[in-house]
């Protein structure tokens, strides 16, 4: 089994990091297109795993695709991160062209593999790959969903001064600081719904945090964050890898689902072995759906710069 990273800056990394202490393959390729870049960052985690005890072989690669042949799974996390002050969709102009090429050469060796998409921004940039790969729609999944609602946790459990992992709390939408929702009216503390100690006002805060959870870690380290969206992206993998069929809010190609057509947004799906293999249904209220078919309008305006830059 081999798994590949692309991209081997703080997320990718990261992420390589966590793959290769949860064991989830034998092989683990790092590949970034900066010489000896990769090479060095494996090697440094390759040196820890004496100490966390894994035998994962993690190889680094200066932009050798025939290296990562066969990959079950391959994540992209390639593309420049945001600095402070900027959005992610600013990003879009340099990481469309990026993803794409890295797309094709993924394909060229591992033809049948499922992509994660983590880089920026992630709403487009998953529509992107599914429109550019042929590959089925199940196959092609975007990051943000996991991460944010792992933020949306930690900021309930700071309020409710609870575990985070007692929490049962779901983003869905877009990943974008304006477009993405934190569904708190669903969101439950060991199946007790967290409204019912939360006020108004503090459920508001907590929305509005977790939606510049992101940009807020962007402007005390002067780039965007990578340890949350390291381990967000290795747990989709795990769950993938292990086909544990876990429930978890990804980007997914839409094709009527929640209202919305012909886009990539954040929505809950089973992850298994064959990538997404069901979309969850959550009963949305009035004002939920209206937020989503908004957020739906502001990736769709996105995604139309592809089209316009004739990147697809
Ligand atoms: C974040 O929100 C990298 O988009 C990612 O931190």
């Amino acid at each position: 089994m081999k798994i590949t990273v692309v991209g081997a800056g703080a997320v990718g990394a990261t992420c390589a990091d966590n793959i290769a202490r949860k064991k989830l393959s034998e092989e683990l390729i790092l590949l970034d297109i900066k010489e000896g870049f990769a090479e060095g960052k494996a090697m440094d985690i390759m040196q820890t795993s004496a100490l966390l005890g894994f035998d994962t072989k993690l190889k680094g690669i200066t932009n050798d695709y025939a290296a990562t042949a066969d990959s079950s799974v391959v994540v992209v996390t390639s593309g420049l991160p945001r600095k402070p002050g900027m959005t992610r969709e600013e990003l879009i102009g340099t990481n469309a062209g990026i993803v794409k090429s890295v797309t094709e050469n993924i394909l060229k060796y591992s033809p049948n593999t499922i992509i994660i998409v983590v880089s920026n921004p992630m709403d487009t940039m998953n529509y992107l790959t599914f429109k550019t790969s042929g590959l089925p729609k199940q196959k092609i999944l975007g990051m943000g969903g996991v991460l944010d609602s792992s933020r949306f946790k930690y900021y309930l459990s700071k309020e409710l001064e609870c575990s985070p992992s007692d929490l049962n709390a779901v983003v869905i939408g877009g990943h974008g600081d304006t477009t993405m929702i934190p569904l708190i009216k669903h969101a439950t503390w060991n199946s007790v719904p967290v409204t019912n100690f939360l006020t108004e006002e503090q459920q508001q805060k907590i929305v509005a945090d977790t939606m510049v959870g992101g940009a807020t870690l962007t402007k005390l380290i002067g780039t965007s964050a990578w340890y949350a969206p390291g381990a967000g992206t290795a747990a989709m993998v795990e769950a993938i890898i292990r086909d544990e069929k876990k429930l978890l809010s990804c980007g997914v190609y839409l094709e009527g689902e929640y209202g919305e057509d012909d886009i990539s947004l954040v929505v809950p799906v089973v992850l298994g072995k064959n990538g997404w293999e069901k979309i969850v249904n959550f009963e949305l209220s009035e004002q939920e759906r209206s937020a989503f078919s908004k957020s739906a309008d502001a990736v769709r305006a996105m995604n139309q710069v592809l089209k316009d830059t004739r990147v697809i």
